[in-house]
């Protein structure tokens, strides 16, 4: 094995003796207008890999010395994708020892893109992200097609990195420094409307007539000044003048504005992502200077994030999800059935929420419930939703009006005949669920597909009276169902796979992300987050106070804390939950009185604007110090627990069900528990998830722990065979 910086010189050569991808394929008109096509071929989408960026480079270098051509228009031949960025697989493999013409080279390549001697114009109809923005932010002028495909951005700080390419200069030099931040510090992408409205692209076009437009303004621009270079200190020229504030507020006054991003990013990030700040530093270091400046302390600073735990469990998250986008939930080649309406039964919280998603992603749906009531509350839920939109301006009024008309309703099962499926979200009893899929199976043909949306009732008993159980599986989202990621997809014992594969689809038509897991009491992650709330119910009987608990958990990266979590679901619902779990693995999971005690005095959480906080409308007003009377103990003040103790006695009983589940077959691997962990409670993306954060602990330490807990509070922390097998033989999840 030689140094790495011979490796990364046998790398370089063996990229070399690659033959060149024939990505890219120049056209010149005779009046000299070129276009070039970007279609790297056997791929789906574009991407930059090293072999292809030295592909541009060598063909900006011959551009550049050629005087038959007057404008260039970029354009993408792959459906959808512009050019998609990086390739990441490449980025996974980067480390501080990285040949650094991995940056060098294509901000090289930009700027000389920049500085051709012509004027340049992209014709956007698809994703144009990461490496791909950064690309069209060197070029003069930037046309977006109309088609929803279209996103524009720089996501890298999603990732781990910042824009290193040039991006994290160029953006904020083109839409003014507020935006830019905005839009890097937070990995923002905008549609073609959004863009405009940001500064991003200069017009939105109807995709039909996208590349004749280019063309047109191509034509219109010939011999024109280029804009690409021609911002202060270099970079792209703004579109409009900044205004005088503006003015100020990117000049003397920068610092403030400076400042105010670091606060929102520390506020959002709790200093838990170091890549927003290291762009935000980028930024800060390149501004009001040479554009050079701009692009060197880029590299200087995404040097340090290359390689960090961060960066390389940010990277797992984003394979994940990719891996679900190729997947079809079932082993061997399984097609979805075609899905083309959706029937919901239950137009209650659940019901009205999935109904809603279903109409928003284009489906027509039809609801039936027993009452007018939840019917109402359904249309104007989904109406809350949407006008939200509306007044964003992200949705127009014509558009908000097609989305309600795509929904309908009755008291009977009229209309459920022509639904591929039906997804049932009635209450939580098993008589009414199986007596309702009795009634469904009377009116709809055998074809047609029955997902539960129950939160614990085992899907082989719901199946249980069916004539075709084989159709029956379940759909379990989270709620809210507009803003909770995770479905899990759940196989009952006679469900067929083709019936799983078509609600796996479904749920990624619906924007969601897909996770099969075995039919057992609480599916996968309400079995995984029950020891978890039920500890942090113990810990605060010991007396800990349940604000302190809380800033705990969310200081360890949680989105909310437990007690919060609880008020949230609905202690009612947690009890129940609970009372299931217990039943199964009385021993792990035993039965605490407490919660059932608050939620049989009315104290239900939330939704009753009263639980262990208290709430007005929608705002939490503060800890309810009567829960402490009401369940016998003193008021708390601060912590008794240490913090640490705390996330071991909350956290380890979390990793310990994580090994139970794999050991019982739950869900198919450590990266799928990982990814329904993250989407289906938040559970911190940085530490890449349960199963990470377990190996990151050391199995042997996590065994040891369990151990020492189950010595002080009982058999409920007794370690999991599995991790303790895992523990002897030195193994780890991931
Ligand atoms: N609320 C949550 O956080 C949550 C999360 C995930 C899953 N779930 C599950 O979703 C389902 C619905 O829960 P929810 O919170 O929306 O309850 P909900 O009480 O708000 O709604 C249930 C609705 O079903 C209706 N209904 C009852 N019997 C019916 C019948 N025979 N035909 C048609 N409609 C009927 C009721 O009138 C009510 O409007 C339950 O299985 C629950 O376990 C709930």
């Amino acid at each position: 094995m030689g140094n790495s910086m011979e490796i990364s010189q046998e790398i370089d050569l063996a990229i070399d003796l690659l033959a060149p991808t024939g990505s890219f394929k120049l056209e010149v008109e005779k009046d000299g207008l070129a276009t070039l096509t970007f279609d790297t071929p056997g791929e789906k989408v574009n991407k930059y890999s090293t072999p292809v960026m030295k592909e541009l480079e060598k063909l900006v270098d011959d551009l550049s010395k050629r005087n038959d051509i007057k404008a260039l228009i970029l354009v993408s031949k792959k459906p959808g994708i512009f050019i998609a960025g990086a390739d990441v697989n490449e980025l996974a493999s980067a480390s501080k020892d990285t040949d650094p013409e991995f940056l060098l080279r294509p901000q090289r390549v930009f700027t000389r893109l920049a500085n051709l001697p012509f004027i340049t114009v992209a014709a956007i109809d698809g994703a144009c992200l990461g490496g791909g923005c950064e690309t069209v932010l060197a070029m003069d002028y930037r046309l977006a097609s109309d088609s929803k495909k279209v996103q524009i951005g720089l996501p890298e700080v999603k990732l781990g990195i910042l824009p290193a390419w040039g991006g994290s200069t160029r953006l904020p030099r083109l839409v003014g420094l507020p935006t830019g931040l905005d839009l890097l510090l937070a990995g923002k992408v905008l549609d073609g409307k959004r863009a405009l409205k940001a500064g991003l692209v200069d017009a939105v076009i109807p995709a039909p007539i996208l590349y004749d437009q280019a063309k047109k303004l191509a034509r219109e621009k010939l011999g024109t000044p280029k804009r690409a270079n021609a911002g202060k200190g270099g970079g792209p020229a703004r579109f409009r003048k900044a205004r005088l504030v503006e003015g100020l507020l990117e000049g003397p006054l920068s610092f403030v504005v400076f400042g105010k991003a670091k606060k929102t990013v520390l506020k959002e990030t709790k200093g838990r992502y170091p890549a927003p700040l290291a762009c935000l530093q980028a930024v800060k270091e390149g501004w009001g200077k040479p554009i050079e400046s701009g692009f060197a302390a880029e590299v200087r600073n995404v040097a340090p994030l290359v390689g960090t735990p961060e960066m390389k469990n940010l990277l797992g998250l984003f394979f994940r999800m990719e891996d679900v986008k190729k997947e079809t939930g079932v082993p061997g080649h399984v097609k979805p059935r075609e899905i083309h309406r959706i029937g919901v039964l239950g137009a209650g919280v659940m019901g009205g929420g999935i109904a809603q998603l279903a109409a928003d992603k284009g489906f027509p749906v039809r609801m039936k419930d027993l009452k007018a009531e939840p019917l109402a509350g359904g249309y104007a839920a989904a109406a809350k939703i949407w006008l939200e939109k509306v007044k964003k301006r992200r949705m127009t009024k014509a558009e908000f009006a097609g989305k309600m008309s795509l929904l309908s309703g009755g008291f009977d099962y009229s209309g459920f005949s022509f639904a591929e499926v039906t997804i049932e979200a009635v209450v939580e009893k098993l008589a009414v669920k199986q007596a309702v899929l009795k009634e469904w199976e009377g009116v709809v043909p055998a074809s047609a597909i029955f997902a539960s949306n129950t939160s614990t009732l085992p899907i082989g008993e719901i199946a249980a009276g069916a004539a075709h159980p084989e159709r029956v599986v379940g759909m379990h989202f989270f709620n809210p169902v507009h803003k909770m990621p995770l479905v899990e997809v759940i196989t009952g014992p006679h469900t067929a796979p083709d019936v799983t594969a078509t609600i796996f689809e479904l749920a990624k038509k619906m924007g969601k992300t897909p996770v099969v897991v075995k039919d057992a009491p609480g599916f996968l992650v309400n079995r995984i987050l029950g020891p978890y709330l039920a500890e942090a119910g113990r810990v605060l009987a010991e007396g800990n106070a349940m604000e302190a608990i809380d800033k705990a958990l969310r200081d360890f990266g949680m989105p909310v804390g437990p007690i919060e979590l609880l008020d949230d679901v609905g202690i009612d619902v947690a009890t129940k939950g609970g009372e299931t779990l217990s039943a199964a693995w009385p021993e792990r999971m035993p039965l605490d009185a407490a919660f059932a005690k608050l939620a049989a005095s009315g104290r239900l959480g939330r939704k009753t604007g009263k639980g262990f906080y208290l709430y007005q409308g929608d705002k939490r007003t503060g800890p309810d110090a009567s829960v402490y009377s009401e369940l016998g103990i003193p008021a708390p003040s601060g912590l008794k627990t240490s913090a640490a103790e705390l996330e071991a006695r909350l956290l380890l009983p979390m990793v310990n069900e994580a090994a139970f589940c794999l050991a019982d077959g739950i869900v198919a691997s450590a990266a799928k528990l990982d990814l329904a962990m993250i989407f289906g409670t938040g559970f911190p993306p940085f530490r890449g998830g349960l199963t990470a954060y377990a190996d990151t602990l050391g199995i042997a330490n996590v065994v040891s722990g369990l151990t020492r807990l189950e010595a002080q509070h009982g058999p409920r922390f007794r370690p999991a065979p599995l991790l303790v097998e895992m523990a002897n033989a030195g193994k780890t999840f991931n």
